[in-house]
Parts: structure tokens; sequence; C-alpha cells
């Protein structure tokens, strides 16, 4: 996999953070968005490259909230990377709130962050690229009607829709698929009861970890024919 690029945003920490490693791992060149997590993301970057020292990684900062500069983010990239490879759209925001309780702000953030700006960045990137893959983290919420975190279920099920519809529009030549977990981490202020107890309700009754999502971006990267699809990470969680 070398000569290989991937552009990942929210990749400082938590699941963006294991998908950079894993494909690091893999002789992926990374390109590594943050937002906030700036000393985050230079140790990942300093960590990655002692560790893969042939390879190449850079850190891009994008307010993914601010849609202008969203509009100029994979210009930006692309002046470090000739090409890339591989889009993970993985950055989001998770707020909670029914939707009597959801602000106007809220909202707006919600679809900014997990909706209007990976669209931007698929539009860009199928703007400027020959051939590619665009993975989306999604949720296993979008097949319920549960408001508990209304703007967020909503921003995730658009999303959604729009993994399938450009999965369509961008064929052959960028294959587009979706990645939809269930709880994997435990929200920054919970510990790990909180995601066991959420575990127990599903089907498989342990939460997965982090190892199904990696799974399931390399069955994506290796299935040459697959596209428009979206593999659930959630322990049957889907069914329920
Ligand atoms: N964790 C779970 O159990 C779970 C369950 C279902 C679905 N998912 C999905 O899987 C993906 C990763 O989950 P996660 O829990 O690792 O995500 P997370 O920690 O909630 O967020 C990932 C990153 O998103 C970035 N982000 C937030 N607001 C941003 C903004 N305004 N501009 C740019 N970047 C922004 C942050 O970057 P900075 O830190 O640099 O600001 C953050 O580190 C998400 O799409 C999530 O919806 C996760």
């Amino acid at each position: 996999m070398r000569n290989k690029t991937a552009l990942i945003t929210g990749a400082a920490k938590r699941i963006g953070k294991s998908i950079a490693m894993h494909m690091a791992k893999n002789g992926f060149d990374i390109a590594i968005h943050y937002n906030s997590s700036k000393n985050d993301a230079i140790a990942l970057q300093a960590f990655l490259m002692e560790t893969y020292p042939d390879q190449k990684f850079k850190i891009f900062k994008c307010n993914l909230s601010r849609i202008n500069d969203v509009e100029t983010c994979m210009d930006k990239v692309l002046l470090h990377f000739e090409k890339i490879d591989v889009l993970v759209n993985n950055a989001s925001v998770f707020d909670s709130g029914v939707i009597q309780e959801t602000s106007v702000e809220l909202l707006q953030n919600q679809m900014n962050v997990n909706l209007m700006a990976p669209f931007i960045l698929c539009r860009d990137y199928a703007m400027n690229s020959q051939i590619g893959v665009i993975i989306n983290l999604l949720d296993t919420r979008i097949t319920t009607y549960s408001s508990s975190h209304a703007a967020y279920s909503l921003s995730k099920v658009a999303f959604a829709h729009l993994t399938k519809m450009s999965a369509l529009e961008f064929s052959p030549a960028i294959r587009v698929n979706g990645i939809a977990p269930g709880a994997t981490l435990p929200p920054e202020n919970r510990g790990q009861s909180y995601l066991n107890k959420m575990a127990e309700r599903t089907p498989m009754k342990e939460a997965g970890g982090i190892l199904p999502i990696l799974q399931s971006l390399d069955y994506i990267l290796d299935n040459q024919n697959l596209t428009g699809q979206i593999l659930f990470c959630d322990g049957g969680e889907q069914l329920l």
C-alpha cells in the first residue's frame, strides 16, 4: 500500500486516531485533520513520523462548523499531497436534546459539522479525484426515531442518504460507503460502565470496541466492487 494517502477528519483523538494509526500501519500517508486538539494532533504526527519514517504525515486545522473554511480545506490538503486516495469523514459533534430542547444554534452546529462539511468535502474530493474511496462514519441511530439526540440523529440520517446518493453520482470512479457504529467509546465525560450498560441492551450484549470499525474499513478498502453500502458495527442494535 505504498504512496497512498488518506485524509481523515477529526483524526487527533479517539476513533479517528485509531483509524489514522491503523491506516498508517498499512502504509498510508496521512493528512491528519483536527480542530481544537492541536497537541493531540502534533503528538500523533510525531509518533507516526518516528514509527513510519518513510511515510508522510501532515496536520491540518479546520473548523468544520465554519462553512467558508471548509470550502478551502481540500485545496489546502492538496497543496501538500498530490492526490488523496481515501477520504474518511469521521469528525462529528454529538449533542443531546429532544426536539423541544434543541436551539437553532445547536441544530445549525450539528448540521454544519456532521452534514454540510462532509458534503463539501465529498464534493471537492470528487471534483479533484480521478479515482478513490470515501468512507463516512455514520451511527446506528440512523435506523431509529428516538429523538434523545434529535439534531445529531437527523444530521446522520441525511449523511447516510448522502453516502448512497454520492455513491451513485460518483461511480464508477469513486466508491462511497458508510460505517455505522453503535456504542464504541463512551463520551469523554462518561466512563466504560456507561458504555457497558448501553451494550447490554444490544443483541450481542457487549460493546465491540474499535476493532469492528477497523475491520469494516479494511473490508471496504479491499472490496473493489462495494459501493453505496452501510456496514453496521453495533452488535445488532439496528435490529431492535
Ligand atoms: N464514539 C462512539 O461510540 C460512536 C458511536 C456511533 C457513531 N460514532 C461516530 O464515529 C465517529 C467518531 O466518533 P468519536 O466518538 O471518536 O468522535 P468525537 O470524539 O465525538 O469527535 C471526533 C472529532 O471531531 C472533531 N470535531 C468536532 N467538532 C468539530 C469542528 N467544529 N470542526 C472540526 N472538527 C470537529 C473533533 O476534533 P478536535 O478534537 O480536533 O476538535 C473530535 O476529536 C463520529 O462520526 C461519530 O458520530 C461514534
